[in-house]
C-alpha cells in the first residue's frame, strides 16, 4: 500500500508539472481527486486493511491528498497569472483612449448661475416655490383683481382643482414673506407658464428669476443701484439701462428696464418689470401671518422680475427660443461652462 500511494504521489505531482493550460489542470484535478478518482480508489482499499495498519495508511492517504491539492492549487494561479500576463502584453498602453462625451450645463442653467452669483454679492440668498400655485399666491396677494386679463383661463393652466401652474415667480415673494419676517432679501429663479402658442418667440413655459428686498427704508434709489449692479456685472460697464414708467399691480411705482448693449446687438431690449412693493401685497401677507411684521409703515422694498429665455437667446445668438427646449446636441454642446 505504501508503494501505490508514494507511486500514486509521483505520477500525479508529474501530471500537474507538466499540465500547461487550464484545461488539462481541470482533467488532472477530476483524474486524482475526483469521486472516482486515483487517490479515492486507493483509499477504498483500507478498508482491508488491519487495525494495526490502517492509522498509519490513513495519515499517508491524507498528506497524499493534501499535497497533490496544494499542487493543483499553486499550478492554477500560476497558470492563470500567465494568461493575464499574456493578455495584457497584447495592449498597447500608449495608444490615445476613446474619449468619453461630456455633457454641459444648459445656456438657460448657465445664465441663471452667472445672474444668481451676482446677487449672492449683494447679499440676496436663493428662494424657491412650487410650480403649481394657489390663485391666493399668485394673483390675490399680488393685488391682482379677479378681472385681470392675467386670471382668464384663455391665459394661464388652471388645474381642475383650482390651482395653477404659476404665471410668474412673483409668488415665490409671497411665500418667502408668509414664512420669514424681515429683512428679506431674495432671488427666485424659476419655470413660469402661460398659455401662449408656442413660436419662434413664445414658449408655453419659461423661465424667471424674481427678486425681493424689504427692510425699514428700501428706497427707489436702492431697486436702482442694485438693478444697475447687476447687469454692468452681467455684460459691462458700458452697459446702458432705462426705466420706463410702467404698470404692475402688486408695485408702486412700478417700472419696465431695458437695457442696450454690444453683448445683445446694440438695439434697446426690454428685460425686466421692476418697482416699489405695493402697501397692499404687504398688507395681504400680513393678514396671513397675523403680525405686523409687514406693516407698510414700517418696512418698505423693491421687487424685480426677468425673463431668462430672452436673455440667453441674445447672449447666444439664437433667432428661435424652441432651441432652448428641443435638447439638439448640435445647439448644446455648444456650451461648456
Ligand atoms: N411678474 C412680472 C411678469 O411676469 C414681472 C415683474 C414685474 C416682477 C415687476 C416683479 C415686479 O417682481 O416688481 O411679467
Amino acid at each position: 500500500m505504501e508503494t501505490k500511494i508514494e507511486s500514486l504521489r509521483i505520477e500525479a505531482l508529474s501530471a500537474i508539472a507538466e499540465a500547461s493550460d487550464a484545461n488539462t489542470l481541470k482533467e488532472a484535478r477530476v483524474r486524482f481527486l475526483g469521486k472516482t478518482g486515483s487517490v479515492s480508489l486507493l483509499s477504498e482499499g483500507m478498508r482491508s486493511l488491519s487495525k494495526e495498519e490502517r492509522p498509519i495508511i490513513g495519515k499517508l492517504l491524507n498528506e497524499l491528498r493534501a499535497a497533490v491539492t496544494l499542487a493543483l492549487d499553486t499550478k492554477e494561479s500560476t497558470l492563470s497569472a500567465a494568461a493575464d500576463a499574456a493578455a495584457l502584453s497584447a495592449i498597447d498602453s500608449t495608444l490615445p483612449g476613446t474619449a468619453p462625451e461630456v455633457g454641459s450645463l444648459h445656456p438657460l442653467t448657465l445664465l441663471a448661475d452667472r445672474a444668481v452669483q451676482i446677487f449672492r454679492r449683494l447679499g440676496f440668498a436663493i428662494a424657491d416655490g412650487p410650480d403649481i400655485e394657489t390663485e391666493w399666491h399668485c394673483f390675490d396677494a399680488l393685488n391682482t383683481p379677479a378681472d385681470h386679463p392675467a386670471r382668464n383661463e384663455q391665459d394661464t393652466f388652471y388645474l381642475p382643482d383650482g390651482r395653477l401652474l404659476r404665471t410668474h415667480t412673483s409668488s415665490i415673494q409671497i411665500r418667502t414673506m408668509v414664512a420669514n419676517p424681515p429683512p428679506i432679501r431674495i432671488i427666485a429663479p424659476g419655470a413660469a407658464y402661460r398659455r401662449d402658442e408656442v413660436d419662434a418667440t413664445h414658449l408655453a413655459q419659461f423661465t424667471q428669476m424674481e427678486g425681493l428686498y424689504v427692510a425699514p427704508h428700501v428706497s427707489l434709489a436702492d431697486l436702482k443701484g442694485t438693478i444697475e449692479f447687476f447687469f454692468y456685472e452681467l455684460f459691462g460697464s458700458g452697459t446702458e439701462i432705462r426705466f420706463r414708467p410702467h404698470f404692475f399691480p402688486f408695485t408702486e411705482p412700478s417700472y419696465e428696464i431695458d437695457i442696450r448693449t454690444e453683448a445683445l446687438g446694440g438695439k434697446w431690449m426690454e428685460l425686466a418689470g421692476c418697482g416699489m412693493v405695493d402697501p397692499a401685497v404687504f398688507e395681504e401677507v400680513s393678514k396671513l401671518r397675523s403680525d405686523s411684521a409687514y406693516d407698510p409703515e414700517k418696512v418698505s422694498g423693491f421687487a424685480f422680475g426677468f425673463g431668462l429665455d430672452r436673455l440667453a437667446m441674445n447672449l447666444t445668438g439664437i433667432s428661435d427660443i424652441r432651441m432652448l427646449t428641443e435638447n439638439d446636441l448640435r445647439f448644446l454642446s455648444r456650451f461648456t461652462a
